[in-house]
């Protein structure tokens, strides 16, 4: 884990293994495939101690099916207001799918690190998401605005697919007029779309970033942070000073399987938030 960022401690710091239930207050569909879930704990006392930093991740778990790490998706000074947006790809993402209101699971959480949002105080931020990257991030969006004078400029760069799977687009004018620059982009446009097609790196060139007091952080296909991390590169910032999110199978989240191993880090533990420089090794390597 990188020193000196604080990460919240599990709900119950006595025992990280301890499943908590939770009920589905509310299911938001956001794009294709992806929901977004608003949990309660049904114990309050359980809910009251809950707290999160930016970037860190549940695993919620279905009796029978099984168990996923799902990253906390809402605003951190709003912990009792829990969002996770989930794609369905497997099993368990399935058949979280299937859910409806009122429906119970379990939760153990919050793990991991987190995004370095006090150190990026001061300095100016770029935001680089791609895909379902934009969940993990919009807790540091909210930690932006509502200590919005703290940062120098914000800039969000996001893309996605198609303009059907840009996710939060509700949210976008919000943002706006808490003086983030939104930049979206899609590598699919179609009828009716004016904005920008293109990968999310190509929305570097129209940014002049000053090396020496610019923060990047990045979440999405592996394939894209790369790219993100090339243009970072070009334009001078240093690898510790981009901070980017790993994505690998999880089971225990607590660093005693391996199941997540990253040469020598343990990504649910050390991670899921590493900066380049820790990464370079690995990202390096080829269908790593
Ligand atoms: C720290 C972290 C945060 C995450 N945050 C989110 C989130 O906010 N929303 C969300 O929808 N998903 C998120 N994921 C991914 C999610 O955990 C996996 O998609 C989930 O485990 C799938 O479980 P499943 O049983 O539905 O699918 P499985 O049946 O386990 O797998 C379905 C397919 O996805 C592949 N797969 C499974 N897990 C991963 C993974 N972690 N990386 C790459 N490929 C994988 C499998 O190889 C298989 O091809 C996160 C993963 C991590 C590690
Ligand atoms: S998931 Fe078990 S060590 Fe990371």
């Amino acid at each position: 884990m990188n020193p000196g960022i604080q990460v919240a401690p599990t709900v119950d710091a006595a025992n990280p293994w301890a499943m908590h239930a939770v009920r589905i207050l509310a299911i938001r569909r956001e794009v294709p495939q992806a929901f977004t879930y608003e949990l309660a704990f049904e114990d309050h006392a359980v809910g009251e101690r809950f707290r999160f930093r930016p970037g860190q991740f549940d695993m919620l778990y279905l009796p029978g099916i099984g168990e996923s790490a799902i990253s906390i998706s809402s605003d951190p000074d709003d912990p009792q207001r829990l969002l996770h947006t989930i794609r369905a790809v497997g099993n368990v993402t399935r058949a979280l799918a299937r859910k409806r209101v009122g429906d119970q699971l379990l939760l153990r959480g919050p793990f991991g690190s987190a995004w370095p949002v006090e150190s990026c105080e001061g300095q100016d931020l770029v935001i680089a998401a791609g895909g379902l990257g934009l969940a993990p991030v919009r807790p540091v969006i909210h930690h932006v605005i509502n200590r919005r004078d703290r940062y120098g400029k914000v800039w969000l760069l996001y893309g996605a697919r198609s303009p059907r799977d840009l996710l939060y687009t509700y949210e976008y004018d919000d943002w706006r007029r808490a003086d983030i620059d939104v930049q979206v982009t899609v590598d699919l446009g179609y009828d009716g779309w004016d904005g920008h097609i293109g990968v999310v790196p190509t929305l570097f060139d129209r940014l002049h970033l000053n090396p020496a007091r610019t923060r990047i952080i990045t979440c999405g296909p592996e394939i894209m942070m790369r790219f993100v991390i090339a243009a970072c590169l070009t334009q001078k910032i240093g690898p510790q000073h981009i901070y980017l999110s790993m994505e690998r199978n999880m089971n225990c989240a607590l660093g005693f399987c391996g199941h997540c191993q990253l040469g020598p880090a343990f990504v649910c533990k050390d991670g899921p938030v590493f900066t380049y420089e820790q990464m370079e090794p690995y990202l390096d390597v080829e269908d790593f």
